[in-house]
């Protein structure tokens, strides 16, 4: 399915699903700890329907940037605590401006984009290290990128919990490695739990969900449950 798409046709529902919080709230959780007693300056890339903005305290600031028009209008309708900002933007685009502007967070987030971060104007993909190293340039000396990348997995062995957070760990790492200029603090993996009955509800479930947890995956990317290992990263010149 086309990328913009996915917001219209119910295939991203289940992101806006309480069962989907856990690949929000352990993130927050560190990052509270690690910028506390300073509120959140959060920019979100890739953000959709800003569902991380409900983790957020009244003190925070959340900046959003998508290039879609739908996930950003079920932003826009959303009660929302902190202060609040939002740009249909592609997020190479974005980062570029702001790194002129010499704009900067505390928190960046990229959640669920890595490896889909898709240029409209060409439809390519945009190069995840150079995307990266780009985020790295908008934090504040002390702040921290925060990497969120879910994975689905079965009850099958080649493809369990485990196995798949390894896999998904060694597909982020060496982008890590490359950027030299940060280094990993934390590493979570978070299920999410019950979210597969939602899943199966969905209009249009999204095409890693394996409805039967006892078929075997056809591909590594399927599963009929959902993980999230998240990343936190900062600069080691600080
Ligand atoms: C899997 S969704 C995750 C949404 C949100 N971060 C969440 O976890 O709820 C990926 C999002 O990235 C957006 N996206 C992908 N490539 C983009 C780009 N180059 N510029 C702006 N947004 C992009 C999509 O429109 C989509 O909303």
């Amino acid at each position: 399915m086309h990328d913009l798409d996915k917001y219209h046709t119910g295939y991203f529902d289940y992101l806006e699903q309480p069962e989907n919080a856990t690949r929000y709230t352990p993130a927050i959780d560190q990052l509270r700890r690690f910028h506390h007693p300073a509120p959140l300056r959060v920019l979100d890339l890739g953000c959709g329907a800003a569902v991380l903005a409900h983790y957020l305290d009244e003190d925070d600031t959340y900046t959003g940037v998508d290039h879609d028009p739908i996930g950003l209008a079920r932003a826009h309708h959303r009660k929302l605590r902190p202060a609040v900002r939002f740009h249909q933007d592609d997020t190479v685009r974005f980062l570029d401006e702001q790194i002129n502007h010499s704009n900067t967070w505390n928190v960046v987030v990229v959640a669920g984009v890595l490896f889909h971060n898709i240029d409209t104007r060409t439809g390519n993909h945009h190069d995840d290290l150079a995307f990266l190293a780009r985020c790295l340039d908008v934090l504040e000396p002390t702040g921290h990128l925060s990497i969120i990348a879910p994975f689905a997995y079965t009850d099958d062995e080649r493809s369990d919990w485990f196995v798949q957070a390894r896999w998904k760990h060694s597909t982020i790492a060496p982008l890590l490695d490359g950027l030299g200029e940060a280094h990993l603090v934390a590493e979570i993996t978070s299920r999410q739990l019950g979210l597969e009955r939602r899943l199966a509800a969905q209009t249009t479930p999204p095409d890693w969900f394996v409805s039967d947890a006892a078929t075997a995956p056809t591909s590594p990317y399927h599963g009929h449950y959902l993980a999230t290992l998240t990343l936190i990263v900062e600069l080691t010149q600080r």
